[in-house]
């Protein structure tokens, strides 16, 4: 494909790409090259003219919960533990009705569509029927998609705790199926948290990591009454890190870690070791009252970071919204710390392409030989009255745009329809 347009992108933090009415060549799956004019090889091809659109690379979500897309916008009167118990458990307890979790996975993977995530990793539920289901659903969707059966089998309600070797045969079954039928969606292993699995559940998790070669997922350090309990549930381990560590469940460059705002020196050492990346998930840690991850900190320590939606602890799945979030919080951090300068909108926007992307490879940028997953942004008709130049028009998509500025979206190469629009 040859695409013109306006060609914005961050293949290095803190640094945009700009080509105005330039060229993107894509070959197969892949990016071809960029060009300010076209090289003369393409002259005689057919072209997508976008004319004064962004083209820019879709986004990556490495933090979402896919039932709780049904609870976007409840319940931010309650803190982390207290919100799980009253809000999310309940409604996750409806996953073993495979027909309702049915109807929801298709709309979620629809809205991931219409807000431009193109990628992602998902919490599903305990479930091994819905959570199959997601991953089957994911496949058809043609968006590329980690989807995690949430493991958990102490410190939750009845109908949402396992049976601790019924966890981990499911588990099994579930990696053995996705391997045999699925391409374009992986199993990631997905102990809750700490609190939800025992020991011998994160073990037997660590040991199907390693037999399997998986990615992991899970949530660490987001409250202080969250890791209290943690150090109270293992008191022989010396943090909350060293608890994953201990069970093989940070395995390296694969495990995606959510939150990470109560880190001790020495976990971060440790979780920049094992190549761990820290989803940064601003509206979730604003509206649950968690507090304010220090990711310039984090940044500036070499750890790997990126922005997350973590529906529902965020209320949108727009992850344009917590790249907005993840400046204003930054900013407000600012303030309090003003020896670490804010993160800009051009390095959140890096964090929600390329910092989530590398997760999955070469992906998040147009670079040659990346995946070629992009969106078409136009502006709405009174932005369109002044004139912008491409950054402004982004910066203001990332702001308050919304999927009705998304004119097209284009997944591992292809032009990507919404997955199911009859529901
Ligand atoms: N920690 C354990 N479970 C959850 C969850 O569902 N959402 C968030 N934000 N944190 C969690
Ligand atoms: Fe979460």
């Amino acid at each position: 494909m040859i695409l013109h347009g306006n060609i914005v992108h961050a293949p290095v933090l803190g640094e945009l790409e700009v080509r105005t009415q330039g060229w993107l060549v894509t070959e197969g799956e892949q990016v071809a090259g960029v060009y300010d004019t076209l090289p003369p090889q393409y002259a005689d091809q057919p072209v997508t003219d976008w004319g004064d659109a962004l083209i820019i690379p879709a986004f990556c979500d490495l933090h979402l919960h896919a039932p709780q897309i049904l609870n976007r916008g409840i319940g931010y009167d309650k803190e982390l533990l207290p919100w799980l118990e009253t809000y999310t458990f309940p409604t996750e307890a409806r996953f073993g009705d495979c027909a309702f979790a049915e109807r929801v996975w298709k709309a979620f993977l629809n809205h991931l569509w219409a807000v431009g995530t193109l990628r992602f990793s998902a919490f599903a539920t305990v479930h091994k029927e819905a959570a199959w289901r997601l991953m089957e659903l994911s496949e058809q969707s043609g968006l590329r998609g980690l989807v995690g059966k949430v493991n958990m089998d102490r410190n939750a309600p009845d109908a949402l705790r396992e049976d601790t070797d019924a966890s981990l045969a499911d588990t099994e079954e579930l990696i053995c199926r996705s391997r045999e039928e699925l391409r374009r969606t992986g199993l990631i292993l997905t102990p809750r948290f700490v609190p939800s699995t025992t020991e011998r559940l994160m073990e037997g998790l660590g040991r199907l990591g390693e037999r399997y070669h998986l990615p992991v997922q899970s949530h660490l350090a987001e409250n202080p009454s969250e890791v209290a309990w943690v150090a109270s549930l293992h008191p022989d381990i010396p943090s909350y890190t060293e608890v994953y560590d201990r069970f093989g469940l940070l395995r390296q460059n694969q495990t995606i870690m959510a939150h990470a705002s109560y880190l001790s020196e020495a976990e971060k050492c440790l979780l920049q070791e094992r190549g761990v990346t820290l989803a940064h998930c601003a509206l979730s840690n604003t509206n649950l009252s968690s507090g304010i991850m220090p990711l310039r900190h984090h940044l500036e320590q070499g750890l790997r970071c990126c922005v997350a939606s973590d529906v529902a602890g965020g209320n949108t799945a727009a992850v344009a919204a917590s790249v907005a979030a993840t400046v204003q919080t930054s900013t407000l951090h600012t303030l309090r710390h003003p020896e670490h300068a804010p993160v800009s909108w051009v390095e959140a926007f890096w964090l929600a392409t390329r910092g989530a992307g590398q997760f999955f490879g070469d992906v998040g940028a147009f670079l040659p030989g990346y995946a070629f997953d992009a969106l078409v942004i136009r502006p709405d008709r009174l932005d369109a009255l002044m004139e912008r130049t491409p950054a402004e028009r982004l910066e203001q998509f990332l702001y308050h745009g919304d999927d009705r500025n998304i004119a097209a979206r284009y997944c591992g190469g292809t032009f990507l329809p919404m997955p199911f629009p009859l529901t």
